[in-house]
């Protein structure tokens, strides 16, 4: 029997998922020579290395892989046992671990505020990404529930979509197209463009809808944040397509406007996720029901037919 203190495997895990010694002790506020103590004895009773270090980097070996997809059953288990034991107290304790893409950042926090409310002695840790990172996260089996526009085919998931996420084309209220009506897509042709990073589910979504129309834009600059695309739009760079839902927070003295292009907005949804095996825990479970029934709450106004007085705002 392999003679293994909880702590260790805790010392384990953290150093697999950083591949780091120093930032392990950090996370854990203890010292590296601890981290390396423990991961020595650990070693020793299990009887085969557990990382090999090449640079300065650690690498999992065969052992060591096992022995982290064991650690993260073991700490998985014991969170559901520890929430469930509040559970029958009475008290809705324990951690929620949430990995959304970029564009959910618009309404996840709000939700979020009010469910914190209701259960105030949970942790929630946020992570907001973009969709390829979502997918990593998935992939590595981060979070509890995940938010994502469009699913990935190729995973194990339970999916239920909740509110549409329209992408829509955004300019300044002053760009030459401005104001008209149905304006035919290939007039994108050669428009200095802002588009989000290699990895970005809207990128793909635009990209997919221009190569359809064979229309080509002119990217200017490449950015991996919405608002600072926003800003860029802004500062007269370009125009770009975003989801609806990042103008929420304009006011009525907005510089950017909506522009009323064929085939836009590209309509999507928004889906919460989570791993096909995945032990719901009881937190979990009762925030998934509270995003369902808050989220229309949250849902844009239909921008097709475009009213006059939306474009001129
Ligand atoms: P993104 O995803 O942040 O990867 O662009 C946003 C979305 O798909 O709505």
């Amino acid at each position: 029997m392999i003679q293994a203190t909880l702590h260790q495997l805790k010392v384990f895990e953290a150093t697999a998922r950083h591949g780091s010694f120093t930032r392990a002790a950090e996370e854990l506020f203890i010292t590296q020579p601890t981290v390396s103590s423990q991961i020595k004895q650990l070693t020793k009773s299990i009887g085969l290395p557990l990382f090999e270090q090449i640079g300065k980097r650690l690498y999992l070996t065969e052992a060591g892989q096992e022995l982290l997809g064991t650690c993260q059953g073991i700490f998985e288990k014991l969170d559901n046992f520890e929430m469930k034991v509040a559970d029958l107290k009475g008290t809705k304790q324990g951690q929620l671990r949430l990995g959304v893409i970029t564009t959910a950042k618009y309404f996840i926090p709000r939700i979020l505020g009010s469910f914190c409310q209701q259960y105030p002695g949970i942790e929630v840790s946020l992570q907001v990404t973009n969709h390829q990172q979502i997918q990593r996260r998935m992939l590595e089996n981060q979070d509890d529930l995940y938010i994502v526009s469009n699913p990935p085919q190729e995973l194990d998931l339970c999916t239920q979509p909740f509110l549409d996420n329209p992408l829509v084309v955004i300019a300044l209220k002053t760009h030459f197209l401005a104001g008209q009506r149905h304006i035919p897509i290939s007039s994108l042709e050669g428009e200095p463009f802002i588009m989000r990073e290699q990895g970005s589910g809207t990128r793909q979504a635009v990209q997919s809808l221009l190569a359809k129309h064979r229309v080509s834009v002119h990217v200017r600059l490449e950015l991996g944040s919405n608002e600072a695309i926003k800003q860029a739009i802004a500062g007269g760079l370009g125009i770009s397509v975003l989801s609806q839902h990042t103008l929420i927070s304009e006011g009525i003295d907005s510089e950017l406007t909506v522009l009323d292009i064929e085939h836009f907005p590209i309509q999507r949804r928004w889906y919460v996720a989570y791993l096909g095996g995945k032990q719901l825990s009881v937190i979990t479970k009762a925030f998934l029901n509270y995003l369902l029934e808050e989220s229309p709450k949250f849902s844009v106004p239909n921008l097709r037919p475009l009213s006059k007085s939306l474009v001129n705002n």
